[in-house]
């Protein structure tokens, strides 16, 4: 393998650019050539291509965001985008691949490694942390770092106005985020796309809270939480039944794929760099690098984007008692 590409696909995350300096600079250190490739797969499809060297990615470990630009790509679906994608790094003389990526980057991945037996592995980034194979996606610890401090400020306006807040936070099919930074910021009640509470439950909790003599309240709320409504008509549903609680509902979005990484990605995306590099000088594939126990370890990215990475649904239980 004398030259390997790196890209980032999907959703971004902080640590991502951390992660494309590791890859980078571990080609580097093995003197084999390093490419970027822009905007994920659809740069790719374009040949959108730029030549890194070490010092190119001077001074961006701690930058959010991605230096290499990320994309969602519709055409890298299509069989005639796939091939369009091969002739470029055909042509390009490039061996292999790090995709740094969620779920869909990584599918994305394995059709194109069944169809054309290039040499891939995969970083897990995405601030959902939803992939199995490792306790810890890049950008995860960041975001709910993020997700936290921005909660701590919604409650000190909740407490001054004795209100009940209705915060959203970022998960469409994982309730990672929500449930850490509930338990982190000490919400009252949290709920999650993995689990039914049902709304009698919130109700009887929220009532509970009032009992205890608390005088203001945070629920924290999954984007893809199954109570079947939108964070707007949750607060609705609450003040139409609690009818003392005023409730205010704030949406954090996308403030919590930004940002500066914490440290905790920045040395997550610096050992999963130089892995997924090493696997492929070594003459692996179609492998995923990983945190498990605090070593890096690989696994099958086919496995990887099956699923089953569970939440700790203990804390579930721990933030119940919290709320006493
Ligand atoms: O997968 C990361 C994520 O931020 C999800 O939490 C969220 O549902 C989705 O991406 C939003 O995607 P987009 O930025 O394309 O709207």
């Amino acid at each position: 393998i004398k030259k390997i590409a790196v890209m980032t696909s999907g959703g971004d995350s902080p640590g991502m650019n951390a992660a494309i300096r590791s890859v980078v600079r571990t080609c580097a250190y093995y003197r084999t050539s390093c490419v970027g490739i822009y905007r994920g797969y659809e740069g790719l499809i374009d040949g959108d291509f730029i030549d890194l060297t070490a010092r190119s990615v001077n001074n961006i470990i701690n930058k959010g965001g991605t230096i290499l630009k990320s994309a969602r790509s519709k055409e890298f679906r299509t069989k005639e985008g796939r091939a369009k994608a091969y002739e470029h790094l055909k042509e390009h003389k490039i061996d292999a691949m790090v995709v740094i990526g969620g779920d869909g980057s990584f599918t994305g991945a394995v059709v194109f490694n069944e169809e054309y037996k290039f040499p891939i592995i995969g970083i897990p980034g995405t601030i959902d942390n939803d992939i199995f194979g490792t306790t810890h996606t890049l950008g995860y610890d960041t975001a709910l770092n993020t997700a936290v401090e921005a909660i701590d400020k919604i409650r000190d306006t909740a407490s001054s106005h004795n209100r009940l807040f209705f915060v959203e936070v970022m998960g469409r099919d994982a309730g990672f985020i929500a449930l850490n930074a509930g338990v982190g910021a000490g919400a009252e009640e949290i709920l999650i796309p993995e689990e039914d509470l049902g709304l009698d439950r919130m109700l009887e909790s929220l009532k509970k809270s009032r009992r205890a003599g608390k005088s203001s309240s945070i629920v924290v709320v999954a984007e893809g939480d199954k109570s079947g409504r939108n964070v707007y008509d949750l607060a609705k549903y609450v003040e139409e039944n609690l009818p003392e609680y005023e409730a205010r509902v704030s949406v954090l979005g996308h403030m919590q794929r930004g940002g500066a990484p914490s440290c905790f990605d920045r040395v997550l995306a610096s050992r999963l760099g130089v892995k997924a590099v090493e696997l492929l000088l070594d003459g692996q594939t179609n492998l995923m690098v990983g945190l498990k126990n605090n070593e890096v370890i690989s696994t099958e990215i086919s496995e990887a984007i099956k699923g089953g990475h569970t939440i700790n649904m203990e804390l579930l239980r721990v933030s119940d008692i919290m709320t006493t």
